[in-house]
């Protein structure tokens, strides 16, 4: 069975959902932008560049760094869609060079944190009103394992700014689940996506060795993945799917680990 018979949608779970995915045209957020839509949803997604074929209703051309593009982004979404229902937060992931707490600039964490804590912080702040009006909604922000299990080859910034993503979303669910929005996370493990076998590379340049031995340096540092394998993006939409879905209606400021059993503490 091949993954995509595998997780082949059956249903209209979503219809009438009015949906925003970011860093959609890759990744686990390609794959979410797939599952959303295949449930019915009518998706919007947002990125610097265009991917390849797509189901989203909508595509904005931005950069959700920057303060002018989170903006672009929540204006064109309700210009076109009238309204949100649901928020998938799902860009992120690092840049930064190997070698320890002394390769990260001023700029690198800024960056870090730009793209890992405050795109989801500014879009929710320009979308939530909606939600509110409309008393009802669900957030999805996309964390990451290294919140709970940070490595620090390269990555401390990123796991630093996912800390503080996942606390962000918890302290926003208190506030909106009386409003009738529902607010959760997930936090993956090592996802099987072009980004994941991007950072091979840069730490075998990095440490002058090569990708195999840089791919088990990972798998060592993270104490193994029981089930042998990274994730596949479509297991993460599967998960996202069910948490947006009224399904999951009573679930609200939780995080969920996904991560083939890769945290080893209970
Ligand atoms: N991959 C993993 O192993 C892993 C593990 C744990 C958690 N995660 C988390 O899971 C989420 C998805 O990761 P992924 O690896 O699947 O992503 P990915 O393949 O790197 O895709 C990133 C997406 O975000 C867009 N993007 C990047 N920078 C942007 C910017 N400044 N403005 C607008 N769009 C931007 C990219 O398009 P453009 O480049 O065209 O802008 C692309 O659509 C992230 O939050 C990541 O931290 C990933």
């Amino acid at each position: 069975m091949t993954i995509q018979q595998k997780f082949a949608i059956d249903g209209n779970e979503l219809t009438g959902k009015r949906v925003l995915v970011t860093g959609g045209t890759r990744g686990a957020g390609e794959a979410i932008v797939h599952r959303l839509a295949a449930a019915g949803a009518t998706v919007a997604t947002t990125a610097r560049s265009a991917g390849a074929t797509s189901p989203s209703a909508l595509f904005v051309e931005a950069d959700v760094c920057t303060l002018e593009g989170a903006a672009e982004v929540a204006a064109a979404t309700i210009d076109r869609f009238g309204g949100i229902d649901i928020i998938v937060h799902s860009v992120g992931g690092s840049k930064s060079p190997g070698g320890g707490f002394a390769a990260l600039s001023d700029q690198i964490w800024q960056d870090e944190l730009n793209l890992n804590l405050l795109a989801a912080v500014r879009l929710d702040r320009l979308l939530i009103p909606r939600m509110v009006e409309q008393g009802s909604g669900a957030i999805v922000h996309i964390s990451s394992i290294q919140r709970h299990l940070p490595l620090h080859e390269s990555t401390t910034a990123y796991a630093a700014a996912k800390a503080a993503l996942s606390a962000y979303s918890k302290a926003l669910s208190k506030e909106l689940g009386p409003k009738g929005i529902r607010v959760n996370s997930v936090a993956p493990g090592w996802i099987h996506t072009t980004a994941s076998e991007a950072m091979v590379r840069r730490l075998a340049a990095h440490a002058g060795s090569d990708e195999e031995t840089a791919r088990q340096g990972i798998m060592n540092a993270l104490g193994g993945i029981p089930i042998g394998r990274p994730a596949w993006p479509q297991e993460i939409a599967e998960l996202v799917a069910f948490l947006v879905s009224d399904r999951a209606s009573a679930i609200h400021g939780a995080e969920y680990v996904i991560d083939g059993g890769t945290i080893p503490t209970v």
